[in-house]
């Protein structure tokens, strides 16, 4: 069977109030308009075309060519915006899922139910409704004495009986391709002035065939965003569905309200999240490892049993057993092994720590290979720039680099050497040899 999806997004989003096209914002730092273009992948859909107007470049470009898109110049209506996807499909047959970009919580799970009720109806459509209180301005559904659907009213044609009815159009459909592709040029414009999707049903009716509906049990699915408000409500309900899993799969949150986990992110067993931790991109976290209170994770490798305090981690590799914090930030190509300890305010940058390094207070490490348990005393700096170019340092295996040394790069110093404390250190330093000073000079070993 063939399965495509039609999501609608070419609409304005005027009460976001924002530069940015409506469904390019982000919830749980993924573009809405991603939600249904990969519940609808994830659904079995194989072709999915995305119909845009309102901000096309900047949608086709955070987008990109995974999927198709058609322009709609104008918004005449949802009915309209179908119009103006069916002639991509050039009578294609099979079905067609109609969706929302609107809608980041409906789930591929109500998308499969709802094609696999099309499957099993007669008729041309099967659409979705949910019962609700809060009537938001959908559309009422109107049934018939044996409880098959009639017609969908809008809320501004609606007469005040009709606008009681409880029942709403959700604005996800699954339609018989054939019969969409004729029905859809049918639609008479509205006293609104738009063509309404919506009055496919009364077409179907018309002409005798039956209209089925799939009823959803959870409204929250059916939020639909349209201000910032609703955007709020909707990252909350994904950020709890999102922590759920990882919960479930072994990771302990002690408070799942204050951890923000994007989607893909992956977290080994018996880790434990403290308050207000974020984890984003493409980072993976191993097990039994305590993170936070408040770190923060981008783009990075963490191995077993490490203790992350109150730190900023952003395309690092962390291996097992490191310990770092608080105030702590590894940038772009800090490598820290096994081991590693890092006490408060420390910075590395593309860099290498060996096994065992320990630096403990207020160091700047950046463009270094730095060998097995070194010893980086407090206040310790690489001079990697020259105000033009970035030069390397390279340290030794136990080696003692006394408390605030400078190390002014290109600079190497040998396995097992030490540097006094205030040294300048502006060359190389031979193995096992001492150097002190302004500049560091060897220190003369005292005749005896
Ligand atoms: C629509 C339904 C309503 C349903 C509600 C659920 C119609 C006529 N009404 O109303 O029954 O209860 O959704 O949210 O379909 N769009 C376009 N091109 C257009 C107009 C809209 O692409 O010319 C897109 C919008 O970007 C949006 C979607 O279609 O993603 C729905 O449009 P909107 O104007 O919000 O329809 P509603 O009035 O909410
Ligand atoms: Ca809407």
């Amino acid at each position: 069977m063939k399965l495509s999806t039609i999501i609608l997004a070419a609409g304005e989003g005027t009460r976001m109030k924002s530069d940015l096209p409506k469904v390019l914002h982000a919830v749980n730092g993924k573009p809405m308009l991603r939600y249904a273009i990969d519940a609808a992948c994830a659904a079995g859909s194989q072709r999915t075309v995305v119909v845009i107007g309102n901000g096309a470049e900047k949608v086709r470009e955070v987008i990109g060519n995974s999927v198709e898109f058609v322009v709609q110049e104008k918004r005449l209506g949802t009915g309209h915006a179908v119009l103006t996807a069916a002639s991509t499909f050039s009578g294609q047959d099979g079905l067609i899922l109609v969706i929302t970009g609107d809608m980041p919580l409906l789930t591929a799970g109500t998308l499969k139910s709802l094609v696999n009720k099309q499957l099993e109806n007669n008729g041309p459509m099967t659409m979705t409704t949910v019962y609700s209180r809060d009537p938001r301005g959908f559309g009422r559904i109107i049934r018939g004495e044996d409880g098959g659907v009639l017609a969908i009213v809008e809320e501004a044609q609606a007469n005040p009986e009709q606008l009681k009815i409880n029942e709403l159009n959700v604005s996800a459909y699954c339609f018989n391709a054939e019969w969409l592709w004729q029905a859809i040029k049918k639609v008479k414009v509205s006293p609104k002035g738009e063509y309404y999707l919506t009055d496919v049903v009364e077409i179907a009716v018309n002409e005798g065939k039956h209209v089925s509906a799939l009823v959803l049990d959870d409204e929250e699915e059916t939020i639909g965003i349209n201000n910032r408000v609703q955007l709020a409500q909707a990252e909350e309900i994904i950020r709890r569905r999102t922590n759920q899993a990882y919960m479930l799969a072994g990771v302990t949150m002690i408070n799942p309200d204050t951890v923000y986990i994007e989607e893909g992110v992956k977290i080994g067993r018996d880790t434990v999240l403290l308050p207000n931790t974020f984890l984003s991109g493409k980072t993976v976290i191993g097990e039994k490892c305590e993170i936070g209170p408040n770190t923060i994770i981008r783009d990075s490798t963490i191995g077993n049993h490490c203790h992350l305090l109150a730190s900023v981690i952003e395309g690092a590799i962390v291996e097992d057993e490191v310990g770092m914090g608080p105030f702590c930030h590894l940038r772009k190509g800090a490598h820290l092994g096994r081991g590693v300890h890092m006490g408060n305010f420390g910075e590395v940058k593309d860099s290498h720590l060996a096994a065992g390094v320990k630096m403990g207070h207020f160091s700047y490490i950046g463009n270094a290979t730095i060998g097995e348990n070194v010893n980086i005393g407090a206040g310790t700096i690489t001079c990697n720039y020259d105000g033009v170019h970035k030069h390397p340092t390279e340290i030794g295996a136990d080696t003692f680099i006394g408390s605030d040394t400078m190390l002014v790069a290109p600079l190497k110093i040998g396995k097992g050497a030490k540097t006094g404390a205030g040294s300048v250190v502006t060359h190389d330093v031979a193995d096992h040899e001492v150097v002190v000073g302004v500049p560091a000079r060897p220190l003369k070993k005292k005749e005896s």
